[in-house]
């Protein structure tokens, strides 16, 4: 089955952990998953931080470790093709943090859950700065809130549950989904369908009228609501999928 891309064609893609397994970052919900050997709430909820920062920041410190030594596979390749052939009628909303897609060269990229490679500020609205470091002591000030007299400490930049999801990146997506008129594809690859507000893409691009795929290990939570289900690894299926017309 393969997906037929026209010159009219507005291709909206969302992947999630899935994309990566095959570079070996581990994904979130499967057997030997990240988050069966760490309690969310210790590490992913501002709450945790609050109680530990210094147990958050060696685990993302050790994130950061391992996402230096992978490289992009043939699937953030082939999404890496489609950006560059159809420019501003592509769009990539990801879920992963660990920046493969930008090292595959995609450029029309948002990356809603936020980077690895980022780092930001706990209390004040700062604006995250990019950052490789590994931080393994007491997690470091915030120097511009140090200037002000305030007790501000760096968190990575990544969105932690309980967390809202930037705003302008979620507007960035929905208008390009009125902007499609009729021509949208909607493309879901490597995600297990149960965070939102990205599992329900699918639903707000077919009501918009597009036509929706999926390509997964696994069936996922959301399988159902595709009209196209692609089953396999998507670093074998994404560079055969598509058919240039
Ligand atoms: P999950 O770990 O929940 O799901 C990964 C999905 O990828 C599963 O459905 C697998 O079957 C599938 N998969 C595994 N290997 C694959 C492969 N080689 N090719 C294709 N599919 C494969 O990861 P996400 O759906 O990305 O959020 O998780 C969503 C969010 O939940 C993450 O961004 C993270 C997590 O908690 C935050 O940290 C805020």
């Amino acid at each position: 089955m393969r997906l037929r891309v026209d010159g009219d064609t507005r291709l909206l893609v969302l992947t999630g952990a899935g994309v990566s397994a095959e570079s070996g970052v581990p994904t979130f919900r499967d057997a030997n998953g990240l988050w069966e050997s760490h309690p969310i709430e210790q590490v992913a909820t501002p709450e945790g931080f609050d109680a530990d920062p210094r147990l958050v920041w060696r685990f993302y410190s050790e994130r950061r470790r391992k996402a230096k030594t992978v490289h992009p596979n043939p699937g953030h390749l082939a999404l890496a093709e489609a950006d560059g052939r159809m420019g501003d009628r592509f769009l990539l909303v990801t879920q992963n943090v660990d920046g493969l897609h930008r090292r595959a060269g995609s450029r029309r990229l948002v990356e809603i859950h936020g980077s690895l490679f980022e780092t930001r500020c706990s209390v004040c609205p700062r604006a995250p700065f990019p950052d490789e470091r590994e931080y393994l002591g007491d997690p470091p000030p915030c120097e511009e809130c140090r200037t002000r007299g305030r007790d501000g400490r760096l968190r990575p930049a990544v969105v932690w549950f309980g967390e809202v999801l930037d705003p302008a990146r979620l507007s960035q997506i929905s208008s390009f989904i009125d902007d499609a008129r009729g021509q949208l594809v909607f493309l879901a690859v490597g995600t297990s369908g149960v965070v939102y507000p990205a599992a329900g893409l699918v639903v707000q691009a077919r009501a918009a009228g597009g036509e929706t795929w999926l390509v997964n290990a696994e069936a996922a939570d959301n399988t159902r609501a595709f009209h196209h289900f692609v089953k396999g690894p998507s670093g074998k299926v994404l560079p055969e999928l598509f058919e240039w017309a």
